[in-house]
């Protein structure tokens, strides 16, 4: 299985170099919080799982380095770093959970010598990324059952072993309905402007042995039309209470021509994505990068200089357009924030 993302003897964090796929396979080594900030920025792993395991890191990585008198110093410390990192790629729930999760465990050991409570979270921080593993391989477990024998499948950007610690959210129950020699196809959604589905998906599946096409993002709804697609299949970056589902752009275009085609449209997520703090999408934080992203492809200029663009990186689509979200406590169908209460009890 790749590895997005590894803990080294020596106590840095190595990462697959995703912004340089499928061209080149290049490790970027990280040894401190910096380090780890900029490759999360730049996309160097990215993914809503994976943004959670690699914000656990980067704070781990960071509290290595705070010199503080006492713990109250060093949790204000960490709690800035917390602020700053969040900031970085507001849109997935995942990477402010990841950042919580470490802040969490510096309070339960608040009594620890500092040194003794910065080995514990560097050890709290390994626990989360080999526990994402084990998420998704349960997540697999209960969406294979939604594909039967000779589906073909609609996905789009990247929800592979590359956007989580390994496995994979959407393209895990994939691979865990391949693995049950189940006969499937899918069609990649090439995924402008990053190109996550064309890059990564396509590598992935290529990799597995799993059969795919790519097309390119404006092709879904002629497929969809033509009967070629029997359901999509997406991962989330955050859901709100009401089962509203932020992630990457163009997820809203499929799910509206998902539902004119009567096509179930599932969406595929571990339980840390869903945030019971937001009544719905509406006021999910929504990341806008930079207008290059759109303006280039591989480095090179697409347009007139001088022109301008938009580039929200992530766009919400209403919970009606949502069959079910696979997660890995069970599947949630509709209304929402019934099945989540029960799926977060259990
Ligand atoms: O901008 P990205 O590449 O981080 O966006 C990723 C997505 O939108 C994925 O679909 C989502 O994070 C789920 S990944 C299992």
């Amino acid at each position: 299985m790749i590895k997005s993302i590894e803990w080294t003897e020596q106590g840095s964090v190595r990462l697959l170099d995703q912004t340089r796929l499928p061209g080149e396979q290049i490790y970027v080594e990280c040894r401190d919080f910096v380090s780890m900030a900029e490759a999360i920025g730049a996309m160097r792993i990215r993914g809503a799982p994976a943004l959670g395991v690699a914000g656990a890191a980067a704070m781990a990585l960071g509290a290595q380095a705070i010199q503080a008198g006492d713990f109250e110093a060093f949790y204000a410390e960490l709690a800035t770093l917390g602020e700053r990192l969040a900031n970085v790629r507001p849109t997935a729930k995942n990477l402010t959970w990841g950042i919580e999760q470490i802040k969490r465990s510096a309070l339960k050991w608040k009594e620890l010598p500092l040194q003794a409570l910065k080995e514990a979270l560097v050890r709290e921080a390994k626990a989360i990324l080999e526990q994402d593993i084990q998420t998704n391989q349960a997540i697999g477990e209960h969406g294979k059952a939604l594909i039967t024998n000779g589906s073909r499948i609609l996905t789009h950007c990247n929800t592979g072993s590359l956007a989580t610690a390994g496995y994979g959210t959407a393209l895990g129950v994939i691979r865990a309905a391949f693995a049950e020699m189940k006969r499937l196809h899918v069609l990649v959604d090439e995924t402008r402007p990053v190109l996550q589905g064309a890059r990564l998906t396509a590598w992935e599946l290529q990799q597995e042995g799993i059969p795919f096409t790519l097309i390119a993002d404006t092709m879904a709804g002629h497929f969809m039309k033509q009967g070629e697609v029997d359901l999509v299949l997406v991962g989330a970056d955050r859901i709100a209470r009401n089962g509203d589902v932020a992630n990457k752009i163009g997820t809203y275009t499929l799910a509206v021509l998902a539902k004119e085609h009567g096509i179930p449209f599932y969406v595929a997520a571990p339980r840390s994505t869903i945030d019971l703090s937001m009544t719905n999408g509406e006021a999910i934080p929504l990341e806008e990068r930079c207008p290059e992203e759109v303006l280039q492809i591989g480095g090179k200029p697409i347009a007139p200089e001088g022109t301008k663009a938009k580039n929200p990186a992530f766009d919400v689509t209403p919970s009606r357009y949502v069959s079910a979200i696979i997660t890995e406590g069970g599947i949630a169908y509709p209304p929402y924030e019934r099945s989540f209460c029960d799926l977060l009890r259990s």
